[in-house]
């Protein structure tokens, strides 16, 4: 099977695999109320970054799930060496192994484009607590793309379809979110000029070359600098 642009970001430990990056999320953190009372899932949890940033900065109970068998190893050799108490589950957003009303927030980084996104957000919504919330940082279409930018895309990233931000919006509301709202957007070109730089943006430097992975990610860059007008990014905040 060939290989996909997530099992590039797998090979090689991509953190911070989102725009924005760990500031982004320290940002959007900031504006949470998190007690030691607080249950928190990270969904799409890839090296463990952001979950090892929350349990080292906040007092809350924080759980990790993610699809890719070589993102759950990384990301559970972070949380051994950080020594960090993190429930990991090796899994997908789109049929969770947690109870219904587990979760107060579900923080979600660039993960739901790569799921089939009504079922993950039927799960979300199940698993989410009655007044939980759920922050999702996604791509955003700035426009209704053309069929070629669309299928360029799709093909690139292994998705399904790319969304607008009415698109998400509808769906959001679709699952039962009554509230959404935008906390911020960007597109690429216009987040590239806000100096939000990537922190502690990390690859691995030590995995042998494979030029396949490799290429992977430099079909993403040059969707990024190809679209990088009409694509961006939207951090949505939802509640029930
Ligand atoms: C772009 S990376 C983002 C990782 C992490 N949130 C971050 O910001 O660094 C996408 C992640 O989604 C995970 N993923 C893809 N499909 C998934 C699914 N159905 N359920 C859970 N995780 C999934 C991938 O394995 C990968 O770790």
């Amino acid at each position: 099977m060939k290989p996909t642009y997530q099992d590039a970001l797998a090979y090689f430990g991509v953190s911070g695999a989102h725009p924005g990056g760990l500031t982004l999320t320290k940002f959007l953190l900031e504006q949470e109320k998190i007690t030691t009372h607080t249950t928190l899932l990270d969904g799409g949890c890839g090296t463990g970054q952001t979950s090892a940033y929350i349990k080292k900065n906040y007092p809350c109970a924080v759980t990790s799930i993610d699809y890719h068998p070589t993102m759950v190893q990384r990301a559970k050799e972070r949380f051994k060496k950080e020594n960090l108490s993190i429930q990991l589950v090796q899994g997908s957003l789109e049929k969770m192994p947690f109870p219904s009303n587990s979760f107060d927030i579900i923080l979600i980084e660039s993960v739901l484009i790569f799921t089939n996104c009504r079922n993950s957000l039927a799960e979300i919504k199940r698993v989410l607590k009655p007044g939980g919330i759920l922050l999702l940082l996604e791509m955003t279409a700035e426009r209704s793309l053309h069929a070629i930018e669309h299928q360029n895309m799709c093909e690139v990233y292994g998705i399904e379809k790319v969304y607008t931000e009415k698109e998400w919006i509808d769906l959001m509301k679709e699952a039962g979110f009554p509230k959404v709202e935008i906390k911020l957007g960007h597109s690429v070109f216009s987040h590239m000029m806000t100096g939000m730089e990537k922190e502690d943006e990390a690859i691995d430097r030590t995995v042998p070359t494979n030029v396949q992975l490799e290429s992977k990610l430099m079909d993403h860059s040059y969707i990024l600098y190809t679209y990088g007008d009409i694509i961006g990014y939207r951090v949505y905040r939802a509640s029930l």
